[in-house]
């Protein structure tokens, strides 16, 4: 799906109506906007190289609708009176760690963000602020699909391995994720305490949604 698709399809909030934010917030929205912002082309050279085109296709409509959140919070910053930043050190740790390995360990790195992004944008969804309000329910609301796409892929991919093999692949991702989640909540905790939330609370939720993707990818059917 094409940006000007996803724009003729839902239209913009008002960006004109302006947006109040707490400083806490803009600047943890600044460090999502630039996580959001890559151009996925490792991903989806990754994805072609697979051979399935129509995967190949899923995932440059995935990358699209990143890309959208990126330019809907650029937006909303702007609305804010903030600028975008050019980059964050937890955005290059996350790049550099995504392309250290293929698809697999890509899309595990990948699915870590995306568990966060669904409780963070869950979060927002809940301010008090419209026009935050609306971006954030846009966004999250793609995110639950990406949730469930990388799912989708993850299982089938893990699905021939046998048990095995998969259980310690399984632990080694919740260790990388259980660091990420804490790192994300220390980084952010000034700004979910703005948002009525606090970073044991995110911590503990990111977690629950953790374990439940840890089950459905890695302990799914496939040989004993
Ligand atoms: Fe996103
Ligand atoms: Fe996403």
């Amino acid at each position: 799906m094409t940006r000007s698709r996803i724009r003729e399809q839902n239209p913009d909030p008002d960006w004109r109506a302006g947006s109040r934010l707490p400083s806490p917030v803009i600047r943890s929205l600044q460090r999502f906007q630039v996580g959001e912002s890559g151009d996925g082309a490792a991903l989806i050279r990754l994805a072609e190289a697979t051979g399935d085109p129509d995967y190949a296709a899923a995932v440059r409509m995935f990358v699209a609708e990143e890309q959208n959140h990126a330019r809907m919070l650029a937006e909303l910053l702007r609305a804010a009176g903030a600028p975008t930043i050019a980059g964050h050190w937890s955005d290059r740790v996350f790049v550099a760690t995504r392309r250290a390995l293929g698809l697999r360990s890509e899309l595990l790195v990948l699915a870590t963000a995306e568990l966060i992004a669904l409780e963070y944008y869950g979060a927002l969804a809940a301010s008090s602020d419209p026009l935050l309000r609306e971006v954030s329910s846009r966004i999250l609301d793609d995110e639950r699909h990406h949730v469930r796409f990388q799912e989708r892929r993850l299982r089938e991919a893990f699905a021939p391995a046998p048990r095995w093999a998969r259980r310690p692949a399984g632990g080694a991702w919740q260790t990388f994720a259980t660091v990420v989640i804490a790192v994300v909540a220390l980084d952010h905790g000034p700004a979910l305490r703005a948002i009525g939330t606090t970073r044991r609370d995110f911590y503990t939720r990111c977690r629950r949604l953790m374990t439940d993707f840890q089950v459905a990818v890695f302990d799914g059917a496939g040989p004993p």
